[in-house]
């Protein structure tokens, strides 16, 4: 899998001080609110295990899944549910938890489809984010790395299902996509 990294952007000592630093923060500003965390399958679930461990807060865990009716979601921004959120949110603090902000359609309209179940509150902690892919507006409350347009892999974020075991967050090399049809950033 190493051989296939070209560069290793973040460390997994950087990753976990940055995400201890989050979850002190959210600590704070929590407080006696007990929130709900909704991760975004499948990229979120390993930054949200750390960041739940490192959260002293009592808090619940609920997960959603988002998929394409095309194949290129980022340019349609049509999204189906998969796999919807058991917790009634309505009067509850949502804390949603992303791997990668990227063109921000996937938060955008995962946004829109908890504000309409009337929650007291909705924040967002990003652990990335590529400002410069923006196609629409979307904002990490508590955000760990911003980060360039590079394809990345690794502690959660996958190529094809791939990598997401890494502990650190690396650049994939351009000849592991290469010949594969899409590039990575047009897929997801
Ligand atoms: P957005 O709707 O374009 O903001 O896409 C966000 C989703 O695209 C993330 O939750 C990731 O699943 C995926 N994604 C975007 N950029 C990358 C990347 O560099 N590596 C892996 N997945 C990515």
């Amino acid at each position: 899998m190493m051989s296939d990294i070209k560069e290793v952007l973040i460390t997994e000592q950087e990753l976990q001080s940055k995400v201890k630093e989050l979850a002190e923060a959210i600590a704070r500003d929590y407080r006696e609110k007990d929130p709900v965390l909704v991760g975004v399958l499948n990229g979120a679930f390993v930054f949200l295990a750390d960041l739940m461990r490192y959260l002293e807060l009592p808090c619940t865990v609920d997960f959603v899944s988002w998929s394409s009716y095309g194949k290129d979601t980022s340019s349609s921004g049509v999204f189906r549910i998969m796999k919807d959120l058991e917790t009634n949110v309505e009067s509850k603090h949502v804390l949603v938890v992303e791997d990668i902000i990227d063109t921000g359609l996937t938060l955008h309209y995962l946004l829109d489809t908890i504000r309409a179940r009337r929650p007291a509150s909705v924040r967002v902690a990003a652990l990335l984010d590529k400002p410069s892919r923006r196609r629409i507006e979307a904002k990490a409350d508590y955000l760990g790395f911003q980060i360039p347009d590079a394809f990345v892999v690794g502690y959660g974020l996958d190529f094809g299902q791939q990598y997401r075991n890494l502990p650190f967050i690396g650049i994939l090399k351009p000849d592991i996509y290469a010949g594969k049809g899409t590039p990575p950033n047009e897929m997801e």
